[in-house]
């Protein structure tokens, strides 16, 4: 190789040779985005749990994963969920692109995923096709407690089938993960019935609140305009009050919707699992119809035992209009901010008074090193171990012997290999057992292979305190 040219110098100028102007300021550290959260190291392992059995249960139940783009065209989020949503109309993150496109970050998964199955001809494959997702959502949403601007969110949708079987099928897919998770939790679900039915009982609803106007606050008057079913869910002392009176929605179904719901229920009591029926569930997204339903912890505390770990229901009518052919569909997603915080609770209530710790990946085998050539001989040590599938760990940047056999003690080794010069020199290793305290010397060469037969005895005879 040519040894490389210097490059040419500039020519000093006035302006190069006046002294930078020096910032006095100290730089401002930058914060992260109001609403938005870093997932830290310390919570990854419970994080890790929700992504483990998200595609534990997907697979037992065949689903297939599905992840789509995190922006869409805002026009796919005002048809699918809905102009006059909560979620849309206040939430939605939408700015225009240089192509002058609308778009929009997605603010839930349904209607992407509806998006993709007409877009991919999935209408064409065998019925019903099951899919599922997991990643981030965002929604422009007033920041509190459980409530964040990117959130996490599982989904689980399943697309071309009309059968109660499947709304109750979903209900025990999210009670199993939630109780897989150590979750106490029950489902509280609804009927909203077929448009028609939705609509006349919007009608009654409507000329219900109206006769109630005067103790209305409002912003539940502009919601009897514009959403009136939320009514129901307004926390609004008043509303409460009020709801006790209100035309209830079972007296409104169709007779094929009532049939259905009390299918999914038959189903549910056949399963076991625990449910509420809640006449004033209606659920934030206009594109439910039928069975609605919505998870919440076993709390004593009133703000938690409110607070919904996920929610969802059928939908028939969104894969039409949304542009495909008219296909029942129906599916549910948990909020995963939520359930790794209920997770943190409950393990620190089992740790009680202690702080919760940082406990970094744990390895089999601990490689340290002593002087520069054990150093050497140490780096290349590692890759054997992890090209051999042995979980490995080393502190190359310590030359502190002590400080390396404490980083091997907090990472759980249960082997240390030690190399200094003279052991490089004789082609050998230390080989530690940090349980038994014992010490002997490998070839270097047999090193892996050593471990692995201690590996396979240990395996065969497990230590009393294992
Ligand atoms: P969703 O009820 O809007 O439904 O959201 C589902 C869950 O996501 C909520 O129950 C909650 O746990 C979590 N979540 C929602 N917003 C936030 C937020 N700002 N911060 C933290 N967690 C939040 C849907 O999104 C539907 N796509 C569910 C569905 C799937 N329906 C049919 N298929």
């Amino acid at each position: 190789m040519s040894p490389k040219k210097a490059p040419a110098k500039k020519p000093v100028q006035a302006a190069d040779a006046a002294p930078a102007p020096v910032n006095k300021k100290a730089p401002q550290p930058i914060q992260v985005l109001r609403g938005m959260r870093d997932l830290l190291p310390i919570d990854q392992s419970l994080w890790d749990e929700t992504r483990k059995i998200s595609e534990s249960l997907a697979k037992a139940y065949s689903f297939d994963r599905i992840d789509t783009p995190m922006v869409e065209e805002t026009s796919l989020f005002i048809r699918g969920v809905g102009r006059s949503t909560d979620v849309v109309e206040k939430e939605l993150y939408s700015w225009e692109t240089q192509g002058g496109e609308n778009i929009s970050l997605r603010p839930e998964g349904t209607a992407p995923v509806v998006r993709a199955y007409i877009q991919h001809g999935m209408l064409n494959m065998p019925q019903p096709v099951r899919l599922w997702y997991y990643g981030p959502m965002f929604r422009y949403d007033r920041p509190q407690s459980g409530r964040f601007r990117q959130f996490y969110q599982v989904g689980y949708e399943v697309l071309g089938d009309a059968d109660p079987i499947i709304d109750a099928q979903l209900m025990v897919l999210g009670w199993n993960m939630l109780k897989g998770l150590g979750i106490d939790a029950t489902v509280r679900i609804n009927s909203l019935g077929s448009p028609e039915s939705r609509a006349n009982y919007k009608n009654a609803l409507v000329a219900y609140f109206r006769s109630k106007k005067a103790k209305l606050s409002d912003d539940d008057k502009k919601r009897l305009l514009k959403n009136p079913l939320r009514l129901l869910d307004s926390k609004d002392p008043a509303i409460q009050e009020l709801k006790a009176e209100a035309p209830q929605i079972v007296d409104w179904l169709d007779e094929e919707s009532k049939s259905h719901f009390f299918r999914v229920i038959e189903f549910l009591d056949e399963l076991g699992v625990p449910y509420q029926l809640d006449p004033y569930l209606v659920r934030g997204l206009d594109y439910y119809t039928k069975t609605v339903f919505e998870w919440y912890a076993a709390s004593d505390d009133m703000e938690l035992a409110q607070t919904a770990l996920g929610g969802g229901g059928r939908y028939d009518g969104l894969v039409e209009s949304l542009g495909g052919r008219p296909t029942p569909a129906a599916g549910f997603s948990l909020g995963l901010d939520r359930i790794v915080s209920r997770m943190k609770e409950k393990q620190q209530k089992q740790a009680g008074e202690a702080p919760l710790e940082y406990k970094p990946e744990p390895v089999l085998v601990f490689i340290a090193q002593l002087g520069d050539m054990g150093r050497k001989k140490a780096l290349a040590l590692f890759e054997e171990f992890r090209e051999a599938g042995i979980a490995v760990g080393e502190a190359f940047s310590k030359a502190n012997i002590k400080a390396q056999m404490e980083m091997a003690n907090r990472r759980g080794a249960k082997w240390a290999i030690v190399i200094g010069q003279k052991e490089v020199l004789d082609g050998t290793v230390q080989l530690r057992d940090m349980d038994a305290g014992s010490q002997e010397i490998v070839d270097v060469k047999k090193a892996v292979h050593e471990i692995k037969k201690k590996l396979a005895q240990r395996l065969d005879n497990p230590p009393a305190s294992a």
